[in-house]
């Protein structure tokens, strides 16, 4: 289903692009945590960018950017063997393709060849979206913990954050 897709490291050339993606897929609440106003250029530039930052794009058949995900190795030295602040969108329309599939096994065979090594990815994923941590499941990512009340949606609701990791 997603042959035809390219992925590739991100490059500062693929800001625009990537915005879009993220604007596109936080439309949808329950998905990105941040509300499609909260994704500046400057959160891609540094999503991109950042010292330890890895960004994957999935590229379609017709050339335009269709998914994009992002981890950031921690800076304290105690955890810099693990790669956290993970987020992933793919585009409303490319939805179910397998393209987030594919950005996540670029991501983790990426992080298994970083040196030094990194030895855990962790991510969190919001318990209202059962479709995502469906994905992270059979990735091999286990679940760690629940925080509870840790988002709050502008209707007054909470929602609890899932906790993942996976050890590389
Ligand atoms: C979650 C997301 C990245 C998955 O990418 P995708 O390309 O749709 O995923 P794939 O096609 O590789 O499908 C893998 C799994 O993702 C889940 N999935 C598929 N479409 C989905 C959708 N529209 N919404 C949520 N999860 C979906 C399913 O569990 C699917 O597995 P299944 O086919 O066994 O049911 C993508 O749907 C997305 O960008 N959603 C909005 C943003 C978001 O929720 N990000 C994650 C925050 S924790």
């Amino acid at each position: 289903m997603s042959a035809g897709v390219q992925v590739r490291l991100a490059t500062s050339h693929d800001v625009d692009a990537v915005l879009a993606v993220h604007r596109a897929a936080a439309v949808t609440p329950g998905g990105l945590a941040r509300a499609p106003e909260e994704i500046s250029r400057a959160y891609v530039e540094q999503a991109i960018g950042a010292p330890g930052a890895v960004s994957f794009v999935a590229v379609g058949p017709d050339g335009a950017i269709w998914g994009e995900i992002h981890g950031r190795r921690e800076s304290v030295a105690l955890f810099s063997h693990v790669m956290s602040n993970l987020t992933v969108a793919v585009h409303p329309d490319r939805q179910g393709l397998g393209v987030g599939s594919r950005l996540f096994e670029a991501l983790i065979g990426h992080a298994r060849t970083m040196q030094p090594p990194i030895l855990r990815i962790e991510l969190a994923a919001g318990a209202g979206n059962p479709g995502a941590i469906r994905l992270y499941e059979r990735l091999g990512f286990q679940h760690e913990g629940r925080q509870v009340a840790r988002g709050l949606y502008p209707d007054g609701h909470f929602e609890d954050d899932i906790l993942l990791g996976l050890l590389l």
